[in-house]
């Protein structure tokens, strides 16, 4: 007999990331950070994700130069900074016990190679994090959600410049003095995997500056980032003694199209390099076909002896990942493709796509729960889940948004479904629980919340919060612990 809720202390809650809601890009002693300098432009095809992504440093220089917002909604956010009360109170009025949340590096170092932090920075989060416990709201937090400051980038080509991980490990020894009573869980790279799908929005590489090495520089930024990751995840161990540090993976999960031996063999590799990122930081070592691979394309990684040790002494604690779709593989490059996160894959004929074509795979989210609990043996986390969509707003200001009730709910029942057959499923964050600003499009438009945010791709409107219908939903959802998912 399986139980009709999940698990007692299921985690529910919601993601958000400051540089897709924050605001208040240049107040209080904040500096650019790459989030700042992504354009929006209104005049291109927004549902490919990768309009506004020609990054030069010329580009990125002129972008740095503009003193307004006008082009950066990432700048303007949904100004959680001045809202972040109000907002909160919402997530507590929903029933969350968790909310995910990045801190803006160049908040607390404005270039990133300060020696001592920003106070101004530190105070806003500590108000931050002690509204939450006041309002019985865990944090989870993670510390390198796409906002690197920009001076590193300009000047190192971000991370492919060692020194930059002793600029890392040095803001996440500040977060943990100054957050480290209010926060247990920590997450460190948001979707360490995407540096090769936008080098500059996760680690700050202009291509220009790589030239013929961008591939080879993309890896060893890579390696730095497993390297600080670790490091940091020792110093946390080391400084708060409840702490739990987990890794973070975007799960694009990859079907074959046929059972045509290739197409399995390609899914396959798929699938291996996709998982890769995770074994790292939970292994403590690189896969040996991975290091094949690497060797059999050219790629020359400089990995010392001590960093392997580090790698080695001090992996994570649980592992979190992001799921919005999945995709398919084929030998045949004539199969038709679509559009995910950040991906073009081969088109699954058996799913339904949201209106930017990712493909809505429920099942997709309990096949990637029992491989990762397979493979890894650790509790894990959603924390990243959701479908884009345009909502409407009627005359009375009311949101009908079924569409997003209909995808939770279908999720939700692969979740428990997992939980039913023994994944140690610890809870669920879903993206952008209050409207936000688009990571890959830059758009407001492109909606994921159950609270409207009153503000459009030009950051016209007055940013007024309302509730959609799933606002309710997914409070009855939490109230219930899952068992209204029945009814
Ligand atoms: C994840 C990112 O990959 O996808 C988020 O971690 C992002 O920052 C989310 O917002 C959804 O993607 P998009 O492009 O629709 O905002």
């Amino acid at each position: 007999m399986t139980e009709q809720t999940f698990p007692k202390d299921f985690l529910w809650g919601g993601a958000i990331a400051a540089n897709q809601v924050e605001g208040a890009w240049n107040l209080d002693g904040k500096g650019l950070s790459v989030a700042d300098v992504a354009t929006f432009k209104p005049h291109v095809d927004n549902k490919d994700f990768s309009a506004h992504m020609t990054v030069t440093t010329e580009a990125v220089k002129e972008a740095a130069a503009d003193e307004t917002d006008t082009w950066y909604p990432k700048r303007r956010g949904i100004d959680f900074y001045h809202h972040f009360k109000e907002d909160l109170a919402l997530f507590a009025e929903m029933g969350f016990k968790t909310l995910r949340l990045s801190i803006a590096w160049t908040r607390l170092f404005p270039t990133g190679e300060e020696e001592e932090p920003n106070a101004a920075g530190i105070a806003f989060y500590k108000n931050v994090f002690k509204e939450m416990k006041r309002l019985n709201i865990e944090p989870i937090v993670t510390l390198s959600h796409y906002e690197m400051p920009l001076a590193l980038s300009l000047k190192y080509n971000g991370w492919v410049d060692r020194s930059v991980i002793n600029d890392f490990v040095r803001f996440a020894n500040v977060c943990y003095d100054n957050f480290g009573e209010y926060v247990r869980y920590w997450l460190t790279f948001n979707e360490i995997d995407s540096i090769h799908r936008h080098p500059f929005t996760t680690a700050g590489i202009i291509p220009d500056k790589s030239g013929t090495h961008l591939e080879n520089d993309i890896y060893q930024a890579l390696h730095h980032q497993f390297v600080a990751s670790a490091l940091v995840t020792k110093a946390a161990h080391e400084k708060i003694p409840e702490s739990q540090v987990g890794c973070m993976l975007t799960k694009l999960m990859t079907y074959p199209l046929t059972c045509e031996p290739t197409d399995v063999e390609l899914t396959l590799k798929k699938n291996l390099e996709n998982n890769f990122y995770a074994d790292v930081q939970v292994k403590g070592m690189y896969p040996k076909m991975i290091l094949k691979d690497l060797e059999n394309r050219g790629i020359k990684l400089k990995i010392t002896a001590e960093e392997r040790e580090i790698l080695k002494d001090n992996t994570v604690d649980f592992v979190t990942f992001s799921y919005y779709m999945s995709m398919a593989e084929s030998g045949d490059p004539k199969a038709e493709r679509t559009p995910g996160n950040t991906v073009l894959g081969v088109k699954n004929p058996y799913l339904p796509s949201t209106e930017w074509g990712w493909q809505i795979d429920p099942k997709g989210l309990k096949i990637s729960l029992i491989e990762l609990y397979d493979r890894y043996q650790l509790p894990l986390m959603i924390v990243e889940n959701g479908m884009g969509a345009v909502d409407t707003v009627e005359e009375d200001g009311s949101i009908h948004d079924p569409y997003r009730i209909d995808y939770f709910k279908a999720h939700f029942k692969q979740m428990k479904e997992a939980i039913d057959e023994g994944v140690d499923l610890i809870g669920y964050t879903s993206w952008g629980p209050i409207d936000l600003v688009s990571a890959g499009t830059s758009q407001m438009t492109k909606r994921y919340g159950f609270i409207h945010v009153d503000a459009d791709d030009e950051g016209n409107g007055t940013f007024d919060r309302s509730k959609k219908d799933s606002f309710y939903w997914y409070q009855k959802v939490i109230e219930t612990n899952g068992a209204s998912l029945d009814e």
